[in-house]
């Protein structure tokens, strides 16, 4: 498998101090930010947008290699992802993962950009991610299928292939649920057929259910409220690291 990268979820930080929670959890041993966005429609909760992001990416360096320390992994939890690929690449996105079910069933009505949004399909959307200067991750909620995902990454064009594939192991909409376990067979399949892709899990990981994802084959893990809430967060990345290496 690929090194371990362990990206708390800013979902759990304080949001009054964003930028200097950013900051911190970068020095206390993460490797990327975990940012969750959500619009209220495709998830029910809402967070920010582009504004915010802007905000808070000018408090933690911008890797100059893909994927290093430093990232800020943007999981858009929208119903348009289509729509806010350029606004998030300015803000500072540096790996935009959209959702596999909102790009193929976009529900937004009406203007004429969510006409085009709703015919883009989840390859043409990474084509176009890619084409902004970003890293592309599709992520997929509990009841959808893994095989959407294979069918994906066996594209032989490039350019239309995720760079991570994230197997949600909670409903998406809100920090500090119980882990599913019953998601890890997803993870085992992915892992099997690609042996060098970035599988991200995300929701209810921490110290006590770290190994069954390790095990399957997760080697990014996000942790929102396991490394938020605890009275030493810099011990709990760690220890989160030292499960997916052993
Ligand atoms: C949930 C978000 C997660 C959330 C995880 O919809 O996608 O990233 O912050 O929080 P924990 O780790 O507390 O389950
Ligand atoms: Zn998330």
């Amino acid at each position: 498998s690929p090194s371990a990268i362990i990206a708390p979820s800013i979902l759990s930080a304080d949001f009054g101090a964003l930028g200097k929670a950013c900051s911190d959890t970068i020095g206390q041993g993460a490797d990327w930010l975990h940012v969750d966005i959500m619009d209220g429609h495709f998830v029910p909760n809402m967070t920010f947008g582009a504004p915010v992001v802007t905000k808070i990416r000018s408090h933690v360096d911008r890797p100059k290699e893909a994927l290093a320390k430093g990232t800020f992994d943007c999981h858009m939890m929208i119903s348009e992802p289509k729509k806010w690929v350029k606004d998030f690449q300015k803000a500072g996105c540096d790996l935009y993962c959209f959702h596999y079910e909102a790009a193929v069933n976009s529900t937004a009505a009406e203007s004429p950009e969510t006409q085009s949004d709703k015919k883009t399909s989840p390859k043409e959307l990474i084509k176009y991610i890619h084409d902004q200067g970003m890293r592309a991750g599709v992520a997929i909620k509990p009841k959808t299928d893994v095989s959407v995902l294979c069918d994906l990454l066996d594209n032989s064009n490039k350019d239309e292939v995720p760079d991570m594939a994230l197997v949600m192991t909670v409903e998406p909409g809100f920090g500090g649920q119980k882990f599913m376990p019953e998601m890890m067979p997803k993870v085992e399949a992915l892992r099997k057929r690609y042996p060098e892709l970035n599988i991200e899990v995300d929701g209810g990981l921490s110290e006590k259910t770290i190994d069954t994802a390790a095990d399957a084959g997760a080697n990014v893990i996000v942790a929102g409220s396991a490394v938020f809430g605890a009275q030493d967060p810099a011990d709990v990345i760690s220890k989160l690291r030292d499960a997916v290496e052993k």
